[in-house]
């Protein structure tokens, strides 16, 4: 018999994204991006995204269904992301997802954004729990600890800003555009990591929190007193300082990923393993940190595909599924929760 088709939605921040997925195979994940509606505000604008995400969820629905050659009537059950996330898209997911479960008469499913992320390391490869992962995105930066669909454990996050976040102001700060993190990591790529000195935040305090506001900050000074000295930034200057800033980063998370794996492998897992997820996870320093640093320590390392890094609604999907299959499912009390931590 084959596992039920779920199709999932996502719509909680900036991406609007449905998708069908059926066991582990996912047979179609539409994502529509509102990169262009936000870029002249300098940040998403909660109000503008709810509207995009309303008229634009029917619509990629029906792309993915036609993407994978399926009627809407083959549809087993729904899985929607229910939060955390900005309420205004939430909550345009949230009552499509009623909808259609009304009208088809199929099981809803209201799944927790970061679950999906969490899980989707198993979508694409045989990983047993317990695992850790590291969530780096532009709205979330968390280690935790997977232990089942509903079971987490987090080690400890973000005090402040999300990496990506930072990414994306200190490529504002330097002129760099939006998204900030590829544009920051192809400057740094030329440019010498040791001419600006920039923080290491939280690493003199133990535990795996972490912070990223103060280097950005710190970017801003760099930037500042160059402007006033020379009267404005070289190339050379922005690579270095794209440089410096991302080797900061880097430090800091694997660092911080050092001390996660300490008190992950405290429990003994029987098979250790590590993986990552978010739209920083793209960062090749990042993430060739974090790859050697579990090969140091034993651990596994397996990363979905960036597609499935990023915001999409295969993990929505994905993760739905595990929810059914331990017999959770929600009605039409099913509420949009702006926080919502694991
Ligand atoms: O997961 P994601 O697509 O969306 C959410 O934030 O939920 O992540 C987007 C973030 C942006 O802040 C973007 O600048 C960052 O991921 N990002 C990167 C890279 N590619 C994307 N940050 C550093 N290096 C990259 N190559
Ligand atoms: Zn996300």
């Amino acid at each position: 018999r084959l596992p039920p088709l779920i199709l999932g939605l996502e719509s909680s921040c900036d991406d609007t994204a449905a998708a069908l997925v059926r066991g582990r195979t996912v047979l179609a994940s539409v994502v529509v991006g509102q990169t262009d509606l936000h870029a002249s505000f300098g940040g998403v604008v909660p109000e503008i995204a709810a509207r995009a995400h309303a008229e634009r969820l029917d619509l990629c629905t029906e792309r993915a269904l036609q993407d994978a050659g399926l009627p809407l009537a083959a549809v087993d059950a729904i899985a929607v992301t229910a939060g955390p996330g900005l309420i205004g898209g939430v909550l345009s997911g949230v009552m499509i997802a009623k909808a259609l479960s009304a009208t088809l008469g199929k099981p809803l499913v209201g799944v927790n954004h970061l679950a999906g992320h969490a899980l989707t390391p198993r979508l694409t490869d045989d990983l047993p729990f317990p695992y850790l992962l590291l969530l780096v995105s532009g709205g979330h930066c968390q280690f935790l600890v997977v232990r089942g669909a509903q079971d987490f454990t987090r080690l400890g996050g973000t005090i402040d800003d999300a990496p990506g976040e930072a990414f994306d102001k200190t490529a504002r700060i330097l002129g760099l555009p939006q998204p900030g993190g590829p544009a920051v990591e192809a400057e740094a790529r030329g440019g010498d990591p040791e001419r600006f000195a920039l923080p290491r935040p939280l690493l003199d305090r133990p535990g795996c929190d972490l912070s990223f506001s103060g280097l950005k900050t710190a970017v801003l000074r760099a930037r500042d007193g160059l402007v006033a000295d020379q009267g404005g930034l070289t190339r050379r200057d922005r690579a270095d300082l794209c440089a410096a800033f991302q080797a900061a980063v880097a430090d800091v998370l694997v660092e911080k990923t050092r001390r996660a794996i300490a008190v992950y492998l405290d429990e003994d897992p029987a098979e250790p393993a590590m993986s990552i997820a978010g739209g920083v996870a793209a960062n090749s320093a990042i993430r060739g940190g974090i790859e050697t640093l579990c090969a140091e320590t034993g651990l596994r390392f397996t990363a979905p595909p960036l597609a499935l890094c990023t915001d999409n609604a295969a993990m929505i999907a994905y993760a739905g599924g595990a929810l059914l299959a331990e017999g959770v499912r929600h009605d039409m009390s099913l509420s949009a929760r702006p926080r919502w931590p694991l």
